[in-house]
C-alpha cells in the first residue's frame, strides 16, 4: 500500500498534486477518491502498480490532467474506467502495460480530450473506439503499440485543431490517405516504422500547409517526392529515409522549403543531381542523402547553407573533386562522402573547418598526399580505399589528442610508422593495413593504452613485435560491450550511422583478408583485435599478448615468427579468431587452448609445430585438418597421423608425463632416427675405406664372408625337410 503523504486524503480541496520522479511504489490508496477538487495529478516515473480498472484514479471527478507514465500500471486501451471523468482533458501513459479487454463496451466517453499519449507495448489491434468520439484533440501519440489498420485520416477531419499526430512503430498499412479538406493546424506528422506504401500524396503541400515536422522513415513508400512540399514554407524537418522513393529532389522543394533545418532522404533510390543552383535552403543544418543513386558533382549551391553541421553523401555515384569551397562551410562537424567516385587531392581548405569532428572520404579515388593541418577537435579520420601516397611520416601530423579513429588502410602510403603516433592518447582504432609501410613497429605504439583495434596487415613491416604492447582498453574489465558502448558514447558522435568502417562486411574482411574463412564477426564498433598478418615480422610472440584478455581477433599469420605459441594465450577468453598460420613457430600447441570457448576460427597451419594436436573437445572439436596442415611433426586428430607410432617406444614411464617431457620425447625420437642413419652410413663408409686401403684385411674379410656363405648354405640344407 502506498502511503506517500500521511493525511493526503484529508486535503479535500487540493487542486494540483505533482509527485512525479520519485521512488514511490505499491498501489494507490482508495482514499484518493476523497480529493474531489483535484484537477491535476502527475505521478509519472515512480514504481506504482495496479490495474487502472480497480484503482481510485477513476473516482477523481474534477480531474483534468492525469499523467501516469513510467510506472507499472495496467491500462485498458479502451480507457473505459475514465468514461465518467467528464473534465479529463489530458491523459499521458507511456511505458505502462496496455491491455485489451475481452469485453466490448458500447458506451460513449463523457470526456473530450485535448491531449492523449498512450504508448508501449504489445499488440493492441485497431484504434480504440473512444478516439472516434473526440473532436477537440490537439495532440495524439499512439506509438509502439503494434496498432494495425490504415492511416486515421478521419482523426484529422474530426479534429480540425490537431497539431501533433505521432504513430511511431506500429503496424499501420495502406496508403497515406489525407482528408479531402486542407488541415490548417497540423504541425507534426510522425509516422515512421510502419508498413505504409504507395505514393506520398501529390497534394500534400496544399493539404498540410502548416507542417513543421514530417517523418515517414522506415516505411515502403514509393514513387517520387511530390514537389508540393515546396509549398510548406514552415517545414523545418523532413525525413523520408528508408523507403523506396525514386526520382530526384524537386527543385520546388529546394527553393520553397526555406525554413528546412533537417533534410533526411537516406536509403532510397533517388537519382540525378542533388540540387540545382536555385537551392535556397539557407537554414539547413543536417543534410543526409546517403544510400541513393545521386550523380554529378557536389553542388556548389551548398554554399548557401552556411549553418550546415552534418553532411552525409555516403554511398552514391558522386564524381568530380572535393570542392575547395567546402572550407567556407566553417561549422561543419561531419563530412561523410565514402563510397562515391570522387577524385583529386584533399583540398587544403578542409583545414579551415575548425569544428570538424568526423571526416570520411573512404572508398573513392582520392590521390595525392595528405594535408598537414588538422584541427584539434577531429575524432575520426576515415580515408581507406583511395590512392593516397607519400611518407606517412610527413604525410600529416594531426595535433589532436581527441582522435579516436585513424583509418588509412588500402592506400599507397609508404615509409615508417611515425613515432609521434604515441601522442594520440585517445586513439582506439588504428587501421593502416594494405599500404607499403616498412621499418619496425615503433615502440610508441605501446603508449596507445586506449587502442582496441590495431590493423597493420599487408605491409612490409619488419622486426620484432614489441613486448610492451599492452593496451589497457583490451584488458578484461574494459572489454565488455557495455563498457565499450559507454566509452564510445562519451566520444559523443562515435557511432555515427553510415560509416563504412562500422558495417559488418568490414569485420568479415578484417579477419579474412589472407585466408578465406567464413567468419561473420560483430560490427567493427565492438571489434577488438590485432592484425599484423602478411608482414616480415620475426622473433617470438610476446607472452604479454596473453594479457589482452578482451581481444576478439588475433591474426599474426604470414610472417616469420619463431619460438612457441605462448601458453598465456589460454587467457584470451573472448577471442573468436586466432590465426598464427604461415610462420616458423615450433614446439607444442599449448593443450590449455581448449579452454577458450569463444573460438570459431583457429589456424596454426604451415609452421614447424610438433607433438599432439589439442584434444578434440569444446570448440576444438569443430576445427578440421586445415587448421593444422603443413606441420610435418604434428600428429593426432583431425590429422591422419596417429601419435602412437612415436609414443610406444618411448623410454620414459608413461604415467606422469607433462607437456615439457612430452616435448623432450619428441625431440629425442627425431635425434635418435637421424643419428641412427648417420652412424649407419659412417660405419659402412669406414669399413669400405679400410678394406680399400689394407689388402691383408681385405683378403681376411673376403675369406670370412666366403666361409660364412658356405656355413649358411649347409645350415639351410641341413634344416630343410
Ligand atoms: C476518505 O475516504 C474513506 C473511504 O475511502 C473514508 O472512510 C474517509 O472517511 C474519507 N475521509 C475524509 C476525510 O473524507
Ligand atoms: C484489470 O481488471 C479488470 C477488471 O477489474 C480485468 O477484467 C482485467 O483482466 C484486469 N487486467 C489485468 C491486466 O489484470
Ligand atoms: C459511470 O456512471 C454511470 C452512471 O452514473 C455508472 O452507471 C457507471 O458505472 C459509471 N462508470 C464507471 C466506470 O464508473
Ligand atoms: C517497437 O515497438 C515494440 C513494442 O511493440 C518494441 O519492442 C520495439 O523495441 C519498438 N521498436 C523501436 C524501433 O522502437
Ligand atoms: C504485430 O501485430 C501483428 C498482427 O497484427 C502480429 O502478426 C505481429 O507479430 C505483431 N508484432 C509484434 C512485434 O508484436
Ligand atoms: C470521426 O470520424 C469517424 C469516422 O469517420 C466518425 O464515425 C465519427 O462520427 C467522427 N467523430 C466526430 C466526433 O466527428
Ligand atoms: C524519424 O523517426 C525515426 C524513428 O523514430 C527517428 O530515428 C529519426 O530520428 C526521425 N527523424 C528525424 C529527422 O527526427
Ligand atoms: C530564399 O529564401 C529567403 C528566405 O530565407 C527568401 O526571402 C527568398 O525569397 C528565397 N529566394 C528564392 C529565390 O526563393
Ligand atoms: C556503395 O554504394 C553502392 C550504391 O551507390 C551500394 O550498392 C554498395 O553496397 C556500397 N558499398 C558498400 C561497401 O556499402
Ligand atoms: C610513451 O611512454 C613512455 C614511457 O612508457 C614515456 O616516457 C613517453 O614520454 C611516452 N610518450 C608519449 C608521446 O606520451
Ligand atoms: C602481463 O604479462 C606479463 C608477462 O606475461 C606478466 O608479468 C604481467 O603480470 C601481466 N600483467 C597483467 C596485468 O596481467
Ligand atoms: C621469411 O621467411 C621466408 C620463407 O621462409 C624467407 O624467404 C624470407 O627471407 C624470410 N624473411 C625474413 C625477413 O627473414
Amino acid at each position: 500500500m502506498i502511503c506517500f503523504i500521511s493525511g493526503l486524503c484529508e486535503m479535500v480541496h487540493l487542486q494540483e498534486l505533482n509527485i512525479d520522479n520519485n521512488d514511490l511504489w505499491g498501489l494507490l490508496p482508495p482514499c484518493l477518491a476523497n480529493l474531489t477538487s483535484l484537477k491535476q495529478l502527475d505521478i509519472s516515473s515512480n514504481q506504482i502498480r495496479g490495474n487502472i480498472s480497480s484503482s481510485s484514479l477513476k473516482d477523481l471527478p474534477s480531474i483534468q490532467v492525469l499523467h501516469i507514465s513510467n510506472n507499472h500500471f495496467q491500462v485498458p486501451i479502451s480507457l473505459n474506467p475514465f468514461f465518467n471523468l467528464s473534465n479529463l482533458k489530458d491523459f499521458k501513459s507511456e511505458n505502462n502495460q496496455i491491455y485489451v479487454e475481452t469485453m466490448s463496451y458500447s458506451l460513449i466517453p463523457k470526456f473530450q480530450l485535448n491531449s492523449i499519449t498512450l504508448s508501449c507495448c504489445g499488440t493492441i489491434g485497431t484504434f480504440p473506439k473512444f478516439i472516434y468520439h473526440q473532436h477537440d484533440l490537439l495532440e495524439v501519440d499512439l506509438s509502439h503499440m503494434n496498432l494495425s489498420g490504415e492511416f486515421p485520416y478521419w482523426l484529422l477531419s474530426n479534429n480540425t485543431q490537431l497539431e501533433t499526430l505521432s504513430l511511431v512503430n506500429n503496424s499501420l498499412s495502406g496508403t497515406l490517405l489525407l482528408p479531402s479538406q486542407s488541415h490548417m493546424h497540423l504541425e507534426s506528422l510522425d509516422i515512421p516504422i510502419n508498413s505504409f506504401h504507395g505514393q506520398i500524396p501529390v497534394e500534400i503541400g496544399a493539404k498540410l500547409p502548416k507542417l513543421l515536422y514530417f517523418n515517414i522513415s522506415r516505411n515502403s513508400f514509393d514513387g517520387s517526392i511530390p514537389s508540393s512540399f515546396g509549398n510548406m514554407s514552415f517545414l523545418q524537418s523532413l525525413d523520408l529515409s528508408n523507403n523506396k522513393l525514386a526520382g530526384g529532389i524537386p527543385e520546388h522543394l529546394a527553393v520553397g522549403c526555406f525554413s528546412l533545418e533537417k533534410l533526411v532522404l537516406s536509403n532510397n533510390s533517388l537519382q540525378g543531381h542533388i540540387f540545382s543552383n536555385n537551392m535556397n535552403l539557407t537554414n539547413l543544418e543536417v543534410l543526409q542523402l546517403d544510400g541513393n543513386h545521386f550523380s554529378g558533382e557536389i553542388p556548389k549551391s551548398l554554399l548557401n547553407c552556411s549553418s550546415l553541421r552534418v553532411l552525409y553523401l555516403t554511398d552514391n555515384h558522386l564524381l568530380g573533386k572535393i570542392p575547395r569551397w567546402i572550407g567556407n562551410l566553417s561549422i561543419l562537424e561531419v563530412i561523410a562522402m565514402s563510397n562515391n567516385t570522387l577524385e583529386g587531392p584533399i583540398p587544403k581548405e578542409l583545414c579551415q573547418i575548425v569544428d570538424l569532428q568526423i571526416l570520411d572520404l573512404s572508398e573513392n579515388n582520392i590521390f595525392g598526399s595528405f594535408p598537414s593541418c588538422f584541427n584539434s577537435r577531429i575524432k575520426q579520420v576515415h580515408l581507406s580505399g583511395n590512392r593516397l601516397e607519400g611518407q606517412l611520416k610527413d604525410a600529416f601530423y594531426i595535433n589532436s589528442s581527441k582522435l579516436v579513429v585513424l583509418d588509412l588502410s588500402y592506400n599507397h602510403f609508404k615509409g615508417n610508422i611515425p613515432s609521434w603516433i604515441g601522442k594520440f592518447s585517445s586513439l582506439g582504432y588504428l587501421i593502416l593495413g594494405n599500404n607499403h609501410l616498412e621499418g619496425e613497429l615503433p615502440i610508441q605504439l605501446c603508449n596507445l593504452t586506449e587502442l582496441r583495434l590495431l590493423d597493420l596487415s599487408q605491409n612490409s613491416l619488419y622486426g620484432k613485435i614489441p613486448s610492451c604492447l599492452d593496451f589497457t582498453a583490451l584488458h578484461e574489465e574494459n572489454g565488455d560491450d557495455a563498457t565499450i558502448t559507454s566509452a564510445l558514447m562519451n566520444t559523443n558522435i562515435f557511432l555515427y550511422p553510415g560509416s563504412i568502417a562500422f558495417r559488418s562486411e568490414e569485420s568479415i574482411q578484417f579477419t579474412t583478408k589472407s585466408i578465406s574463412y567464413l567468419y561473420k564477426g560483430r560490427i567493427l564498433t565492438f571489434m577488438s583485435g590485432i592484425d599484423l598478418s602478411c608482414n616480415k615480422l620475426f622473433g617470438e610472440i610476446p607472452d604479454q599478448i596473453g594479457n589482452l584478455t578482451a581481444i576478439r581477433v588475433l591474426n599474426l599469420s604470414h610472417n616469420n615468427l619463431t619460438g612457441s605459441i605462448p601458453i598465456t594465450f589460454s587467457n584470451l577468453k573472448q577471442i573468436e579468431s586466432l590465426d598464427l598460420s604461415y610462420n616458423d613457430l615450433n614446439g607444442k600447441i599449448p593443450s590449455n587452448l581448449v579452454e577458450i570457448y569463444t573460438l570459431s576460427v583457429f589456424s596454426v597451419a604451415h609452421n614447424n609445430l610438433s607433438g599432439k594436436t589439442p584434444e578434440r573437445i569444446n570448440q576444438f572439436a569443430t576445427f578440421d585438418e586445415g587448421s593444422y596442415l603443413g606441420n610435418p611433426f604434428l600428429c593426432g586428430l583431425p590429422l591422419n597421423k596417429s601419435c602412437n607410432l612415436v609414443e610406444s617406444p618411448s623410454l620414459t614411464p608413461g604415467a606422469s608425463t607433462d607437456n615439457k617431457e612430452d616435448d623432450n620425447d619428441f625431440v629425442d625420437m627425431d635425434i635418435f632416427y637421424i643419428t641412427f642413419v648417420v652412424t649407419y652410413i659412417v660405419v659402412l663408409l669406414v669399413i669400405v675405406g679400410i678394406l680399400y686401403v689394407n689388402p691383408y684385411w681385405r683378403r681376411t674379410w673376403f675369406y670370412l664372408v666366403e666361409k660364412l656363405i658356405i656355413s649358411c648354405y649347409y645350415f639351410v640344407i641341413d634344416h630343410l625337410p
